[in-house]
């Protein structure tokens, strides 16, 4: 797929976009910081006896598409949802036993790829949330449906600090728990401030008055000790030992601090250290009981009797006439006329189904929006040796390696085996490793496991999936990024009222990539269409 002419690596590159955790920054940055634009709109106020028997046909039973047809449950609307995949959820897809990964596209050497099934246990306990997986605290609209459609939820445990970073430029290559550097770094910091207040730098930010009260909070920020009138840095137990206290005689040995140009020159406090300031990171997430799909398993569950739910059935093309819109079908569908249509596609691939009653430009800023490629590994292990070799209980490993991550179960605490996620990466290495074939992509997310658990990881996997969102059939990609985000003028065109076209998912708001983006975007569709409906108006 290209965009505007380029290829995904030509765009990266223009917007500076390059691999590694930088580009999940980049791609992520806006996300999260501005409230959703609805934010205190809540869910439509819907009139029940709106509708009138007119159909409304949704395209796609990702969350938006469902939570779309559920907010209609009772109104006197028809709905027909279809959706080309044999499930419902789209990018919330949870990977099971015996599931079966049809990518579609050809290997570097121009081999088609061939389906992958996963070979997980069939224990409820053992699965991947291949695509969303978290839920954080603030996204109040999805955990509102949550509660309604009583899924269970359990804490996601985004950062354990025990958890490794690891850069081959820090620490001669090898992992280090993530509370060292962590420590070192507050410590090594604290103690520069406290050189500024020394030589009266601080004037002007701090009153004099405070002075005495700043110096208390810089000393128990970075865990100073005195030192001939001064605060330095001498290691904390905050960033743990090296040889642990015990009962009796064992008082315990602190491990040697890392020095802050080591930190600095290594890049390795970019490596993850700090993610967990991001809004949309920070403790507590949530994730469903069982696996992230219980999220649409439950909106299906709860679709009104008006629903009908067609899998395996993808739009192809959509034209406008008078005051109807037709929907053509893949292969023997029939055309769907609908009074109005909620489509939930991914807007470079909706853009090549609107005939020309759509505005050229607003067509093209669909085909323009980038779609960030976004892969995850899935392994089975024969055993929890995170938990009992590295006191890692849940969380995510850092690495510099092309596989990014590892997340750590934040479930089933010393039962026999897990599921790791053993690579979750973005941008322009999620461009490459999506490129690979599935052999390949294992071969090299098993080097990437290695670096962070030298001797352990490969011992004990059992087996693996992967996954590249940009192959996935229906999809274009993780997410959606816009440039700029609030200025962006491709942004604000697709978000143009289309008549008796609507637009739902998280490409639509504020929030692309997350669920909550997808429900605020499901509502906004649902609020403009009953009020359409209810003035029989339509432009
Ligand atoms: N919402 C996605 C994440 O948390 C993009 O990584």
């Amino acid at each position: 797929m290209s965009f505007a002419g380029l290829s995904r690596r030509q765009f990266l590159e223009r917007l500076g976009i390059l691999g590694g955790i930088g580009a999940a920054y980049y791609g992520l940055g806006p996300i999260g910081l501005l409230p959703p634009a609805n934010a205190a709109a809540g869910p439509p106020q819907i009139n029940y006896n709106i509708g009138g028997g007119r159909h409304v046909v949704i395209l796609g039973a990702g969350i938006a598409g469902l939570c779309a047809a559920y907010l209609l449950r009772n109104t006197q609307f028809k709905v027909t949802i279809i959706e080309p995949a044999r499930q419902v959820g789209g990018r919330c897809l949870t990977l099971r036993g015996g599931d079966i990964i049809a990518e579609q596209h050809t290997d570097s050497h121009g081999e088609p790829f061939k389906p992958a099934v996963c070979q997980f246990d069939h224990d409820p306990q053992l699965y991947l949330n291949a695509g969303a997986s978290r839920i954080p605290q603030s996204h109040s609209a999805i955990l509102r449906y949550c509660r309604e459609l009583k899924v269970k939820l359990q804490p996601f445990i985004f950062a354990c600090r025990s958890n490794l970073l690891q850069n081959d430029q820090f620490n001669g290559g090898k992992p280090v728990p993530l509370r060292w550097v962590k420590h070192d770094l507050r410590g090594h910091i604290a103690e520069i401030l406290m050189h500024a207040a020394r030589d009266d730098q601080l004037a002007g930010f701090v009153r004099p008055e405070n002075r005495r009260v700043f110096n208390q909070m810089v000393k128990y920020f970075g865990s100073l000790k005195e030192s001939k009138q001064s605060l330095k840095y001498r290691g904390t137990r905050r960033g743990g030992y090296a040889k642990k206290p015990g009962a009796g005689p064992v008082r315990g040995t602190l491990r040697e601090s890392f020095e802050l140009n080591e930190i600095l020159a290594s890049g390795i406090w970019h490596t993850g250290l700090l993610s967990d300031m991001y809004l949309y990171w920070q403790s507590s997430l949530m994730q469903a009981e069982g696996g992230m799909d219980h999220i649409p398993r439950a909106f299906k569950k709860n679709l009104g009797a008006n629903a009908r739910l067609l899998l395996n059935r993808q739009a192809v093309g959509i034209n406008r006439a008078a005051d109807k819109v037709y929907i053509q079908q893949s292969g023997s569908g029939e055309t769907l006329a609908a009074d109005y249509c909620i489509s939930t596609m991914a807007p470079p691939l909706l853009s090549t189904i609107l005939d020309q009653s759509f505005a050229p430009d607003f067509k093209a800023a669909l085909a323009r929006t980038y779609m960030v490629p976004a892969c995850k590994v899935g392994w089975q292990t024969k055993n929890r040796f995170w938990e009992e070799e590295t006191e890692i209980y849940g969380g995510i490993s850092w690495t510099k390696h092309m596989i990014s991550q590892v997340w750590y179960p934040s479930h089933g605490f010393h039962s026999q085996k897990g599921v790791l996620t053993g690579a979750y990466m973005f941008g322009n290495s999620a461009e490459s490793f999506g490129s690979m074939s599935n052999a390949a992509r294992l071969a090299v997310a098993m080097a990437g496991g290695e670096k962070l658990h030298p001797g352990l990881f490969k011992q004990n996997i059992e087996n693996g999936v992967s996954i590249a969102w940009q192959n996935m059939p229906g999809q274009a990609g993780g997410w959606a990024y816009y440039r700029n985000q609030p200025e962006n003028p491709d942004y604000m065109k697709i978000n143009e009222p289309q008549g008796r076209l609507l637009l739902a998912g998280d490409y639509y708001s504020y929030l692309s990539g997350w669920m909550e983006g997808a429900v605020l975007s499901a509502e906004l569709a649902v609020k403009r269409l009953t009020r359409m409906a209810a003035e029989k108006k339509v432009a």
